[in-house]
């Protein structure tokens, strides 16, 4: 095992093993950090005893206040930005002589800067790329303390259509290597022939050789072993290189390698295996490294779709933007983790980084569990969306942020296509043809196995210059799913997707009425915005969407007809703070997602599980709290089943069947108070019953945890529901009692939502309105093993208390 982690605290140093030639280690804890410009931060005699001390990843705007007059506006979530400094004060022991040390960023969220004991390392603009400085020659080993300082600036607003963060958000590392070890980033693995009996593997490792780069240079030999480990550990190939003669900074290696009957990686199946390679200089093991692996192959095809060893199937994706609701954009690995265990369930398979590079905890998640990823570099080019967005950095930058996403991101199995951009406006005139011809240039440079997208807007093919310029391997094309029974006609032999759909508007627990009349909302611009409900609520029906979009309904209807459309992204899985469309000021967070902010599930989840996956589905609503003598449109999402019979009060409604491609069913129901049942049938058995009964008074508090069982890691979390219930246990489905937690013991609250978009309450803090009978209160552990004790209470409400306990 050569990765070995490390946690180290304040002053102390280090540990550099002897006999471990990488360390890798958790850099993230001890940082002091202060929000607003200082000139001298930088440097080694700054006093920064008064800064806060706190642990990355850290995002200071998700700790603000929403303000209609913050600069980054509704769009960018109406909270602070500005400037902030990060420093960090640490020792390197003796033995550090001789070895190259690193630090590696994930990511800055913008415009970073850093310092080691005063001098500069680099600036990077992008604030989603991931980077790493080489610290070596400005440390100091021993006694002698080293400061980082990082200046982080995003100040400059607008510079994004969506909600971005703050500071140092995503993880730190500290790297230390021999001078001889696999560069960063350093090994490439392609599967060139694959079936069940055999795969081939070549794995490519580029050494990088300090003494090479150095006046008292030598010739240095290496050998090279690499072996492949299945998921259990077992070894099932080997390569051994012969004698390497390095006599450069960088020497690339091939392996290759025979897998005999290779267990696949695949969405339901996702089976991974590991190489780890060694490096030997004068039999002397110098560096150990590891490299995923999936083994797999897959086919877009014009005509059918997409097919995963050798099996048809849809991409059932969604679009995600990178935060984590009150956690803002602070990388966290299991609020990641959650997310993709809710839309799993749903039967998602497949995520387009919407439209940025994410985390690389993310994509190991996808490895892990099963997901095709679409990977996207940006959101614009030269061309800019937004006054000081990354159009200005451009011209600068885009080779290197494309280059280190690719090189980055290529070992992961479960990414599928690169994408170049989103909505890129150069698609409208003749530039697009060749910034278009250089980005898929740079991509198939660092890695040809997976097809080169761009998400375009302009399906007509003699108007869009990213199209003609005919490098694009997969076409994704957002919304007008109007046009894509034509697609083979538009773009004959032309793999496509819908890298984008929807934008469907809705309210977790709010319901406009009638049902089925369909509001396309938002045209003229949200100022002028004037068809909205008083309370900046959109309606669950899936009766609303953007006026550019459709309801969920309508395009998964087309994409499910045409085998020729290899599968669909929508827009979006969970709502994301900024982008508030339609309305203005106060809504603050977006109405896209199937779930809302705080992950609870919208009702058109349910129309995806039940379409998506195999399990039995059956799901009713609305609630059953309304005026008397209201007609109530009542729905319910259904599958393998061949009908649905509703009651009230024990009274049946009537069966209803889907017919066609009808993907629910619905009552028309007089309202009285009392029990709605519904029951769904297959061949006259039941299969499932649902009630949803009137609630009464709200009475009490009650508190699930998604886990009760939590890691004393300092990082792990529960996902703590609170619902609002009456003395029959029913939700009041418009209780909004302001609960207030407390917490004892080994945790901390981290953050509270309600999922409401034009909540203006602080995500950091210890209460929150219920919002529609729920909200959230989100536990974090501590370093210390024990217990955790989780109390809520609200005037007028019966309190509850759960125990978490975290080992
Ligand atoms: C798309 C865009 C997304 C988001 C969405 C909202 O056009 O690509 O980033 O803005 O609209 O409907």
């Amino acid at each position: 095992m050569g990765l070995i982690y490390l946690l180290l605290s304040l002053f102390t140093a280090p540990v550099f093993a002897q006999n471990e030639p990488r360390t890798i280690q958790d850099f993230n804890k001890n940082w002091r950090f202060h929000l607003g410009d200082e000139a001298k931060a930088k440097d080694v005699a700054f006093n920064d005893s008064d800064w806060r001390t706190l642990t990355l990843p850290h995002d200071w705007s998700i700790e603000g206040q929403f303000s209609e007059h913050h600069l980054s506006t509704t769009q960018e979530g109406a909270l602070p930005t500005g400037i902030g400094w990060y420093r960090k004060a640490f020792t390197v022991p003796v033995s550090a002589k001789g070895k190259n040390v690193f630090i590696e960023f994930n990511g800055i969220y913008r415009n970073s800067e850093v310092w080691i004991n005063g001098h500069s390392l680099g600036i990077r603009p992008y604030g989603y790329s991931s980077f790493r400085y080489e610290l070596t020659k400005y440390l100091n080993v021993g006694n002698v303390k080293n400061i980082l300082a990082v200046r982080v600036d995003n100040s400059a607003q607008p510079n994004s259509r969506w909600y971005t963060g703050s500071g140092i958000y995503r993880n730190v590392r500290l790297i230390t290597t021999s001078p001889i070890a696999v560069d960063h980033w350093g090994t490439y693995v392609t599967t060139p022939a694959v079936t069940n009996q055999n795969a081939s593997v070549t794995l490519q490792t580029s050494i990088r050789n300090a003494f090479g780069g150095r006046s008292d240079g030598k010739p240095q030999t290496v050998s090279i072993n690499s072996v492949i480990l299945d998921a259990t550990g077992k070894e099932v190939a080997t390569s051994i290189s012969a004698a390497v003669r390095l006599l450069d900074t960088l020497s690339t290696v091939t392996q290759p390698f025979e897998v005999k009957n290779p267990i696949l990686w695949s969405v339901d199946k996702p089976y991974l295996y590991k190489i780890v390679t060694r490096v030997y200089s004068q039999n002397q093991l110098v560096d150990t490294y590891e490299t995923p692996l999936g083994i797999r192959y897959f086919k877009f095809d014009p005509a059918t779709g997409f097919s995963l060893n050798g099996q048809s199937m849809k991409i059932l994706g969604v679009c995600l933007h990178h935060d984590l609701g009150a956690l803002g954009a602070a990388v966290n690995v299991r609020a990641i983790q959650r997310q993709l265990e809710l839309l799993k369930a749903m039967g998602c398979n497949a995520v387009r980084t919407s439209h940025n590079p994410p985390t690389p905890e993310f994509l190991d998640l996808c490895d892990q569990m099963g997901f095709i990823v679409m990977d996207e570099a940006f959101d614009m080019w030269k061309k800019k969306k937004t006054k000081q967005d990354y159009g200005l950095n451009w011209d600068a930058w885009h080779k290197t942020d494309l280059e280190d996403m690719v090189r980055r991101d290529r070992n992961h199995p479960s990414i599928f296509m690169w994408s170049i951009g989103n909505e890129i406006r150069e698609q409208f005139d003749s530039t697009g043809l060749t910034i278009t011809k250089e980005l898929a240039g740079i991509v198939k440079k660092l890695d040809s196995t997976r097809p080169v997208t761009s998400a375009l807007t302009e399906n007509v093919p003699e108007k869009n210059f990213i199209y003609r310029s005919g490098v694009l391997d997969l076409l994704g094309f957002n919304y007008k799913h109007e046009a894509y029974a034509d697609f083979p006609k538009t773009f004959p032999n032309q793999s496509v997707l819908a890298s984008e759909t929807g934008s469907s508007l809705q309210t977790r627990g709010h319901y406009d009425m009638p049902s089925d009349s369909i509001r396309m909302w938002g045209k003229g611009g949200p100022t002028k915005f004037t068809d909205g409900n008083p309370d900046w609520t959109a309606s669950a029906y899936d009766n609303e969407a953007a006026y550019w979009g459709s309801t969920h309904e309508q395009t998964w209807k087309v994409i499910k007809k045409y085998p020729h459309m290899a599968g669909l992204f929508i827009w979006t899985g969970f709502d994301y703070l900024g982008e508030p469309h339609p309305y203005p000021w106060p809504a603050r967070s977006s109405y896209f997602g199937i779930l809302d902010l705080a992950g609870f599930p919208k009702d058109v989840y349910y129309l995806y599980q039940s379409e998506w996956t195999d399990k039995p589905v059956l799901h009713l609503f609305p609630h059953w709290n309304w005026p008397k003598g209201k007609t109530v449109d009542v729905w319910a999402y259904y599958s393998q089943a061949d009908e649905v019979e509703l009651f009230l009060n024990e009274k049946s409604l009537g069966v209803r069947k889907k017919t066609g491609d009808e993907l629910h069913v619905m009552w028309r129901v007089p309202y009285e108070p009392g029990t709605l049942k519904a029951i769904s049938r297959k061949a006259g058995q039941t299969i499932l019953t649902q009630t949803i009964s009137t609630a009464g008074k709200p009475a009490k508090i009650q508190l699930v945890a998604d886990r009760n069982i939590l890691k004393a890691d300092g990082k792990d979390l529960s996902f703590i529901t609170v619902n609002v219930l009456d003395e029959q246990d029913n939700l009041i489905p418009d209780a909004s009692h302001l609960i207030t937690f407390n917490i004892q013991g080994e945790g901390e609250l981290v953050g509270v939502d309600n999922g409401y978009q034009a909540s203006l309450e602080p995500f950091k803090a210890n209460y929150r309105k219920a919002y529609n009978g729920k909200c959230l209160a989100i536990i974090q552990t501590t370093e210390k093993a024990g217990k955790i004790t989780v109390n809520a209470t609200s005037e007028g409400l019966q309190s509850s208390t759960i125990e978490l306990s975290s080992r």
